[in-house]
Parts: structure tokens; C-alpha cells; sequence
């Protein structure tokens, strides 16, 4: 890349799945029939409920700007559905709206860092995360978390990777890529470790209502306030292409939060959030019925992949991925992941875009549906065969 390029726009890696994604497309266009296991975009349509409170809301003329924070009744919404979710009580006013999750970490990690802050994060991990915080100025700092520990933060480790410098721990349960969860033990002593550093502790949820464990989720406000927490609509209730998400900020960052929002992004679609206000108090049907469909789904691929050779030591209990040992096919995730589109025409992600703790791993993403997870085993059969 040219030097004219920003320094700060060079130091964003490449996000290479969605590199996959184009090839793959490519494909498709070009007549050749790949099996898509490489995206976690959900295959189900948004539900009815949602899609009719949008076209209301359109046809009602909700296509001017909001307030920045959001709307009152989605705020209202959102502290609602945390006391039933969680039991947890939260204050609207410590609600930001944004556009997805996506710009509500931008909102967290500009309101938090300062340049050479440090933020603690799994490796591997959702590959934005490094990215938004080097881009603000600030140092990732991957802790590497492994298959056999169920791809949770090692205690012990997690507190001497946390030092003066260290301005945050990030923490997803469920996780992308690994589908992990983390036990109410591990929260709660992640929470200590915040609170006896004085760090905080970025929590992002929005993996939340897509658990198979057959316990409730569990948010990080239930053992510390030393957080914020990220979520959105974007999976949980198919709704990736709408654009709507919320952080939870301590008070004293909800204003600065706010500022950024109002300069950068301005506010959400006004009709958006009101059909997100209609997802939170009319679809969790829609949310458990499309959670059993890919409960489903998931019993069916890990013993596949297992099958296959692949190597999964703790089954993933949430979110829609299975992050499976692929060494046994190679250990170069990238050069597998390509020759896997190539030649078996399945398109997956590489581990190692999630971090080099995901290297020798591949990512299938089970959001699409079971003939097809059952295509795409039986063509890696037949290639692995081969
Ligand atoms: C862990 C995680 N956080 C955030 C996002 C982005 O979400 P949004 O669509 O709300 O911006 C994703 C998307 O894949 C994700 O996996």
C-alpha cells in the first residue's frame, strides 16, 4: 500500500473471511454451486413481527433523524428487556443506540482509550477488536485462550496480562469464533479481576439468545458495574442487514459516548429502531424457535466434523460456529481454507483470522441449513478422501 495511505488505515489487517466470502461469491456467480459455511450471517428471514413494525413505521413518515442516544420508547425497551433477561435493573439513560455493534465499539473504545492504553482480548477473537483499538491509538493485547480450556481466559493468566497500562478486558460469551461460553464462576471471577485492578471489563453480548447450554444468559452487570456491554439485533433476531446495536456505558461515559455519535454517526434509522423496539417486546419466539433450529443444526456437525478427523475438545455452546482443529489437514488455516473453495468447493474461515492462537483451525459457521451443512460434510468427505 502507498505511503499516502494513513498510517492508522495501514495498521487495519485485512478481515480475510470477508475476502472468502467474495470469492466464494464470485463462484456462485460464475455458475458453480460452493456450500457457504464461511459467514456468521443468519439464513433466516427477519421475523414478521419486526419486517411489519418497519413498514408501519415507514409509512408513518419515521425517516428522520432521532436523538443521538436513541429513541425513549427503544431505550425503555432495552432496561426492560435486561430485568427480564438477566434481573438486572438498568437505566435507559445508560443506554446508547447506535448502528449495529460495530460503531457502538467505536463509541466505547473512543470514549475509553487514550494513546498506549492497553486492552487485554482472547486470541483467538473477533477480528475487529484489535483493529478498533490500535485504529484509536490504543495496544491490543491477545491473551491466547485454548480448545482445551474450552477457549476461556486462563484466570491466573488473565491477571498477570493485566497491568497499570491495561485499560480493559474484553470478553465474549458466547464467542465468535469459538462458540465458548462462559461458566457464572468465570464471569464472576473476571469481574474481581476488574474490580481489584481497577479495569473494566468490555463485554460484548451479541451472542446472547443463542445458547444451548440450557442455562439463561448471563450479562456482566450481574457481578460488576466496573463494564460495558455491547449487543445488537443483528443475530439473534436476523437482523444483521438493519444496522442496530446499543452499548451500556458507565455514567460518566454515556456523554462523552454520546458526542462521538452525534458528530460521527448522528443516530440510528428512526424506523429501525422502532421495529427493534417491536424485535426486543414481540419476537423472543422468534428468537427460541430459530435458537432450536441451529441447536439442531450444531448436534448434527460437531459429531460430522469429528468424524471427518477434525478435532473439537469442547463442544461450542453458543453463538453459530464450530471452531474445529484442522491440523490434521494442514496446518496453514489460510492455504486450507483456500484449497478447500477450490477443490471441495466449501467455503469456511481460516482460524488465523481470528488471531495467531487460531492458526491450524478452521471455522464453520452452522447459519445456514442442515441440507446444506450435510452437503458440505459430505463434499469435505470425499476431498479429505481424495
Ligand atoms: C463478536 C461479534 N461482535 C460484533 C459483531 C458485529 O455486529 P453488528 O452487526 O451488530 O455490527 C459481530 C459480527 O459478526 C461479532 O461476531
Amino acid at each position: 500500500m502507498t505511503d499516502e495511505v494513513s498510517k492508522r488505515a495501514r495498521s487495519i489487517r485485512p478481515f480475510v473471511v470477508m475476502d472468502v466470502v467474495a470469492r466464494a461469491k464470485a463462484m456462485d456467480a460464475a455458475g458453480m454451486d460452493v456450500v457457504h459455511l464461511e459467514i456468521g450471517d443468519p439464513d433466516f428471514p427477519t421475523p414478521d413481527v419486526i419486517l411489519r413494525a418497519a413498514e408501519r413505521a415507514m409509512e408513518a413518515g419515521d425517516t428522520g433523524y432521532t436523538q443521538s442516544l436513541g429513541l425513549p420508547t427503544l431505550r425503555d425497551a432495552i432496561s426492560a428487556h435486561h430485568q427480564a433477561a438477566y434481573r438486572v435493573s438498568l437505566d435507559p439513560d445508560d443506554v446508547i443506540v447506535t448502528q449495529g455493534t460495530s460503531p457502538a465499539m467505536l463509541l466505547l473504545f473512543g470514549a475509553l482509550l487514550d494513546p498506549g492504553d492497553e486492552v487485554v482480548m482472547p486470541d483467538p477473537c473477533y477480528p475487529a477488536y484489535p483493529n478498533y483499538v490500535s485504529f484509536l491509538g490504543g495496544v491490543p493485547v491477545p491473551l491466547k485462550v485454548r480448545a482445551e480450556d474450552c477457549f476461556r481466559y486462563d484466570a491466573d493468566e488473565l491477571r498477570r496480562a493485566v497491568t497499570p497500562r491495561t485499560k480493559a478486558i474484553m470478553l465474549t460469551s458466547p464467542s465468535n469464533p469459538t462458540g465458548a461460553i462462559y461458566t457464572t464462576d468465570a464471569l464472576r471471577e473476571i469481574a474481581a479481576i476488574a474490580e481489584e485492578t481497577g479495569t473494566w471489563i468490555a463485554s460484548d453480548e451479541i451472542y446472547h439468545g443463542l445458547n444451548f447450554s440450557g442455562e439463561r444468559d448471563h450479562t456482566i452487570r450481574e457481578y460488576t458495574d466496573r463494564c460495558f456491554v455491547l449487543n445488537g439485533f443483528s443475530k439473534a433476531y436476523a437482523m444483521t442487514g438493519w444496522r442496530l446495536g446499543y452499548l451500556i456505558a458507565p455514567r460518566e461515559f454515556v456523554r462523552p459516548a454520546e458526542e462521538i455519535q452525534q458528530n460521527f454517526f448522528l443516530c440510528a434509522n428512526h424506523f429501525v429502531q422502532e421495529a427493534g423496539t417491536v424485535a426486543l417486546t414481540q419476537a423472543q419466539d422468534d428468537v427460541r424457535r430459530m435458537r432450536d433450529v441451529y441447536d439442531e443444526r450444531r448436534r448434527y456437525l460437531v459429531p460430522a466434523l469429528r468424524e471427518l478427523g477434525l478435532v473439537i475438545a469442547c463442544e461450542p455452546a453458543g453463538a453459530f460456529y464450530v471452531f474445529a482443529d484442522a491440523r490434521r489437514w494442514g496446518s496453514d488455516s489460510l492455504a486450507l481454507s483456500e484449497r478447500l473453495l477450490a477443490e471441495a468447493r466449501v467455503a469456511v474461515a481460516p482460524g488465523v483470522d481470528f488471531g495467531f492462537g487460531g492458526e491450524g483451525f478452521l471455522r464453520f459457521s452452522y447459519a445456514t441449513s442442515l441440507e446444506r451443512l450435510r452437503e458440505g460434510v459430505d463434499r469435505m468427505r470425499r476431498w479429505a478422501a481424495s
